[in-house]
């Protein structure tokens, strides 16, 4: 029986993935630059909808290791995360290759954005709640909270100990990592909205740069809140 040899282009359906770039800027000659440059923000945009795909994946595998909590999916765990951390460094970075939008393009192209606007990613919905914010435990924290009570762990022990509590340890690490990248990429968007549209409003009807400052907090409150206890237990040991 003959086998088909699998091509790069069949594998990674290359024919549909770069035919999924449609610039609404009507592509006559005189506006190749304007075209080109929402053909940017439309690659801009997916790219990050594709590692957002990847990041939710790999922080729901992590969910799941967490029901466990063996010693190799505490391990495996460490790894989703730091590859979490990495790919939201990587979102962080691409918004600043989209600092490279020519202002005179976005105005021009802007009209054909409608009401479309970021603020309608459902990815990103996950990923707040997944994570949560400064006010709101996420799911992923919840679910390290939940199976540590199921083994008779206790966290603040475990943040205290630091390296001492080997694997636990690095998954909180790893988790806090995740959280200032996310921050990170947050307040990465205020500066490139911040620089592409001043003060005027967002496409989705929001006043825009007021109103990415108010959301971009913080995720893993508690976290925080229990290093800073281990700064007090010093403070009364030695005072
Ligand atoms: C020139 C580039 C960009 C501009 C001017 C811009 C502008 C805005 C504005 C004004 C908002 C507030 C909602 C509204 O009223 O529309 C928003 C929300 C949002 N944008 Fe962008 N954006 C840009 C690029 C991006 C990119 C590359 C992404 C990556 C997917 C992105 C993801 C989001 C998300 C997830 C929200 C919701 C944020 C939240 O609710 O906290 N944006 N954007």
């Amino acid at each position: 029986m003959m086998r088909t040899e699998v091509t790069y282009a069949a594998y990674l359906k290359l024919d549909d993935l770069l035919k999924l770039q449609e610039p609404r800027t009507p592509d006559d000659a005189a506006d190749l630059t304007t075209v080109l440059s929402e053909q940017f923000f439309i690659v801009s945009h997916q790219t990050c909808e594709l590692w957002l795909k990847q990041i939710l994946g790999d922080l729901a595998a992590v969910e799941g290791n967490f029901l466990t909590m063996t010693t190799t999916d505490l391990e495996r765990s460490v790894d989703l995360l730091c590859r979490a951390g990495e790919l939201l460094r990587l979102l962080h970075e691409q918004l600043m290759a989209l600092e490279r939008l020519p202002l005179e393009d976005f105005v021009r192209f802007r009209q054909y954005l409608g009401t479309a606007s970021g603020a309608q990613s459902s990815q990103s919905h996950e990923l707040e709640r997944v994570l949560g914010s400064a006010s709101r435990s996420g799911s992923l924290f919840l679910a390290f909270r939940a199976g540590l009570e199921r083994i008779g762990a206790d966290l603040e022990e475990i943040v205290g100990a630091g390296v001492a509590a080997g694997p636990f340890h690095r998954v909180v690490e790893a988790m806090l990592r995740v959280g200032n990248g996310y921050f990170q990429w947050k307040i990465g968007h205020v500066g490139l909205v911040t620089k592409m549209i001043g003060e005027q409003s967002g496409t989705a009807g929001t006043s825009g740069v007021a109103y990415l400052m108010d959301r971009a907090t913080m995720p893993f409150t508690e976290l925080h809140e229990l290093r800073g206890k281990v700064h007090e237990r010093r403070r009364r040991q030695v005072g």
